[in-house]
């Protein structure tokens, strides 16, 4: 799978990790920054997300201080599904219930261990459809709307 991954200065650490595992399982990563100097966030979330949009089927990774800043900032690029994920149950249903197409998480506030498992179930998990298409559908009709 391709994925896209991204962080600020707060996630670069836990952003190189995330990386060699994704690669060792023989996925495609590209890194759109931030190169470990001080960056603003949602200059990362806004190039990663536009680039998710428009390659079909790939995924985004990205990685702040909370992963809030991330997750608030690549949800405002239409088609991006962002979701903020601490824990196992999140990762996983986040893709089986809402086809989320970016994962954030938080380096100041999970391990590193933690992260990687995160990464894995986010990657292999897959879309469960069903009742849940009509409600990403929704979510897709209401950036029609607004
Ligand atoms: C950077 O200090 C920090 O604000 C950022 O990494 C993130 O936590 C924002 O949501």
């Amino acid at each position: 799978m391709k994925i896209y991954i991204g962080c600020d200065h707060a996630g670069y650490e836990m952003k190189a990790a995330v990386k060699e595992l994704l690669e060792s399982k023989g996925h495609i990563v590209q890194d759109m920054g931030g190169d470990g100097g001080r960056v603003d966030y949602p200059e990362i979330a806004k190039k990663l997300g536009k680039a998710v949009v428009s390659d079909d089927g790939s995924r985004g990774i990205l990685i702040c201080g909370t992963g809030i800043g991330m997750s608030i900032a690549a949800n405002k690029v239409k088609g991006v599904r962002a979701a903020l994920c601490a824990d196992h149950f999140s990762a996983k249903y986040t893709r089986l219930h809402n086809d989320a197409n970016v994962m954030c998480m938080g380096a100041r506030t999970l391990g590193v261990g933690v992260a990687l498992e995160l990464a894995e179930l986010f990657i292999d998990t897959p879309f469960e459809g069903g009742r849940h298409e009509t409600r990403v559908n929704m979510i897709r009709g209401m950036e029609e709307e607004f």
